[in-house]
């Protein structure tokens, strides 16, 4: 049977969108499968379809994709080498169709919504999460609602715009948001599919199963995902467990969340040893599609991380932008701020001694750069000025390295 599952009572509650957090622990529920033998589809080529046996869904409605996921595992050579890393790999997720991770989640609560016969589906988003939500909402037909946190950058309000959802800028504070959009949800038959939403933690398993296939079915040693309500890493590491369960694997990988310094309440409870996270007042980071000071899977990404040997880390915020400069300048790589923590956190655990010279690691790159380019100033792009009639001699001067 299906349900809903708390992990920090157990109770079982039944697969409703309306209903995603557990009533007597305010925390997010968790979809539970049958039990049934699963396997993957790997004559399809279709990846919803692929993974079908480990989703919530009876079937796919392909009229609804807008080509989701199969995103490329790029080895990271010139990165392995400059910094002495084992295996490198990038798998990169800014290339899906509103160019972050998030629609692997949208895609899947989407096929959910229509299943069910929802008519209207919304979100809470700083950034990301709002664009892709009303680009599927507009592929699915679905009535879309987005409520924007105020002080968004102008460029993801129009990019989320242009697809013509409901949008309401909210000022007030972003946890109370999120809650507020539950209630709200249930009172206005409108399915949120937030950050933690089950079904759209369920789509980010996805991205995990095809890391194992693009390993030759391996587990990498190490996963990095940036952090910030925590649904992603969550999703990614429930894939892992159930390739385990069902005997693809014998070992899990070591998941490293990293947050930015600058709003890393989970980052923060984890290296206090405390049992839960606490919000922070002000968050203050340059990686702003992670910049959640009250994260709403805290707690239960800490203690699934604690299970299992990992770690969620800080990367300091005068790293970032370098870190995203390398990606961007020796492996032709651009990624958001927020996605650059990752190679943050990997070069200080490598500088820890804490990476295994014989393992494999996967850096999940979440979001491009494209998307967040306030942080690239004139300061940072060179740009040569010239006339077309003294072109040629300006090029003799320019080192030709
Ligand atoms: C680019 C990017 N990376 C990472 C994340 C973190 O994902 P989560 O909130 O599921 O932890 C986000 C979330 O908004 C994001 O936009
Ligand atoms: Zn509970």
């Amino acid at each position: 049977m299906e349900a809903f599952e708390c992990a920090f009572c157990k109770k079982i509650f039944p697969v409703d969108p309306f209903h995603t957090f557990c009533p007597d622990c305010q925390e997010p529920l968790l979809y539970k499968g049958p039990k049934a033998d699963k396997k993957f589809h790997r004559d399809k080529d279709f990846p919803l379809e692929v993974m079908l046996d480990f989703l919530p869904l009876d079937h796919v409605d392909r009229n609804l994709s807008l080509g989701e996921g199969n995103t490329p595992l790029i080895k990271l050579k010139k990165v392995e080498k400059n910094f002495q890393l084992p295996s490198l790999y990038a798998k990169n997720e800014t290339v899906n169709p509103t160019l972050s991770f998030k629609d692997r989640g949208t895609a899947l609560a989407t096929q959910k919504a229509i299943s069910l016969g929802i008519e209207r589906i919304g979100t809470v988003s700083t950034g990301n999460m709002a664009i892709s939500t009303a680009a599927y909402g507009a592929r699915a037909g679905l009535k879309t609602y987005v409520l924007i946190k105020e002080g968004a950058h102008p460029e993801i309000i129009h990019s989320t715009g242009i697809y013509n959802p409901v949008m309401i800028n909210v000022k007030g504070d972003y946890g109370e948001l999120f809650r507020r959009s539950l209630s709200l949800g249930k009172e206005n038959n409108i399915y949120f599919t937030n950050s933690v939403d089950p079904f759209r933690i369920e789509g980010y398993k996805v991205a995990a199963f095809e890391i194992f296939f693009q390993l030759n079915q391996e587990s990498p040693d190490f996963v990095f995902v940036p952090v910030s309500s925590g649904g992603h890493l969550i999703g990614l590491m429930k894939a892992f467990h159930e390739l385990r369960q069902h005997g693809f694997i014998t070992k899990l990988p070591h998941f490293i969340g990293v947050q930015a310094e600058g709003c890393s309440p989970i980052a923060s409870a984890f290296r206090q040893k405390k049992p839960r996270v606490e919000r922070i007042e002000k968050a203050k980071t340059i990686a702003k599609a992670i910049s959640n000071p009250d994260p709403p899977a805290g707690n239960l990404l800490l203690r699934m991380i604690r299970n299992t040997g990992g770690t969620i880390m800080s990367a300091p915020e005068d790293k970032i932008l370098e870190a995203q400069r390398i990606l961007a300048e020796i492996e032709g790589i651009f990624v958001q701020p927020a996605s650059a923590t990752v190679l943050v956190g990997l070069l200080e655990l490598a500088e820890q001694g804490k990476i295994n010279p014989e393992g494999s690691i996967v850096l999940v790159l979440t979001g491009n750069g494209m998307k967040a380019l306030g942080k690239i100033t004139q300061k940072n792009t060179q740009i040569l000025q010239a006339n077309l009639a003294d072109l040629s001699s300006i090029l003799e001067f320019v080192p030709s390295d």
